[in-house]
């Protein structure tokens, strides 16, 4: 018997600290805010996808009165990302939420659904996803892509 441990690795830093890129996309995610439908929780998300050609593609959480049929803000844009600009790669998503009049001050960090399908957008371009989680305490960035938030993943190999 064999114990294995999953390491995440991220970086915590300050929105000054980031490129302009990544300011530029966050910017992007906060906007995408505006545009949340969420009169259950009240708790809005917005998320920012950068493409391979630096085209920014939005999304934001879109909710049902039968909850589940809800979307969170993350697969809504990349599957609007994906159903507009097919053939072109998603290489950085920002995610930021609002919630009680004011921006989270932590990070918010996707679910694991929306990991999931970051996973398989991941596989589809064969491209990593670097994350970036804005809270106004401080900013996560994942360089490494789903790989440091989803481990032990179930993806197309398997169904060979
Ligand atoms: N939500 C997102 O859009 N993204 C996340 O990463 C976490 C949760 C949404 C789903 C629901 O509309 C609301 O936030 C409360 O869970």
């Amino acid at each position: 018997m064999k114990t294995l441990t999953h390491t995440c690795h991220y970086t915590l830093c300050s929105y000054d600290e980031l490129s302009e890129q990544d300011c530029h996309l966050i910017d992007a995610a906060k906007q995408a805010i505006k545009q949340s439908y969420a009169p259950y929780s009240h708790f809005h998300v917005g998320a920012a996808t950068l493409l391979d050609d630096d085209t920014i593609v939005i999304g934001s959480n879109q909710e049902n009165a039968a909850y589940p049929s809800g979307m969170c803000a993350e697969r809504t844009a990349l599957f609007y990302a994906g159903s507009a600009h097919p053939n072109r790669a998603v290489v950085a998503l920002a995610i930021a939420a609002y919630t009680e009049g004011e921006f989270t001050a932590t990070p918010i960090s996707p679910c694991g659904a929306c990991r999931q399908v970051i996973l398989e957008m991941e596989q589809r371009h064969n491209h990593p996803i670097r994350i970036l989680l804005y809270g106004t305490e401080g900013i996560i960035v994942v360089e490494g892509g789903i790989k440091e938030l989803l481990p032990l993943t179930f993806s197309a190999s398997f169904l060979k």
